[in-house]
């Protein structure tokens, strides 16, 4: 089973992109898991797509569909979904032959706050909705404190972290499979 993920945050030390790095090492056998590098899209303009998909927004259109499911990793930015990550479902939410159109998804986010993007991540099933993207609905994975989360090589080590982690991953296996009538 192929998952692409997006990460939401671009920076180097990023809580996210290590609670990505702790899924790829949680995930079930069989399930490979694919980083998309979203920052490098240009942002979202009608025109470039009128003109003509950009080479790197090809790219992850392809990617998108040649993923079983997608695994969305996101902070919260001021209560919502950084822009990168609008950005990048937005390129993926336009004709011909929406990428995104049925995908079974996972959502997960590391914040530093104390609801642990909770916030961003309804903001982001509510726009699954209108890009007919399927995310599982449980277990939320909504890791708060993220700075005590991590040790100093960036490895996951809170325990029930890596168990909601863990199980959102076999949850998706079956929902992705549940969908595809396998
Ligand atoms: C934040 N942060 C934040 N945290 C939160 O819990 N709710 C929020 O609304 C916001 N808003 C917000 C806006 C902006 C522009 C930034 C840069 C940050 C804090 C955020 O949780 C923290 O910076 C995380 O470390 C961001 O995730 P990465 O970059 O570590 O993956």
């Amino acid at each position: 089973m192929k998952v692409l993920a997006m990460v939401g945050s671009l920076r180097q030390g990023s809580y996210n992109k290590l609670t990505l790095r702790a899924a790829i090492e949680l995930k079930p056998v069989g399930m490979e898991i694919e980083s998309a590098d979203i920052g490098v899209l240009p942002l979202y303009d009608d025109d470039l797509r009128e003109a003509g998909y950009p080479a790197p927004v090809q790219k992850l259109r392809e990617q998108v569909h040649a993923a079983d499911a997608l695994l969305f990793v996101t902070p919260e930015y001021n209560y919502s979904v950084p822009g990168v990550l609008k950005d990048a479902i937005g390129w993926c939410s336009r004709p011909p032959d929406q990428p995104l159109d049925g995908k079974p998804a996972a959502i997960m986010g590391a914040s530093t706050g104390r609801l642990g993007t909770a916030r961003a991540q309804y903001h982001l099933r509510q726009t699954c909705v209108f890009v007919n993207v399927m995310p599982v609905n449980r277990p939320e994975v909504m890791l708060s404190g993220a700075a005590k989360l991590f040790d100093a090589e960036g490895r996951l080590t809170d325990e029930a972290a890596r168990k909601f982690i863990g199980d959102l991953l076999v949850s998706l296996e079956s929902w992705t499979k549940r969908l595809q009538n396998k």
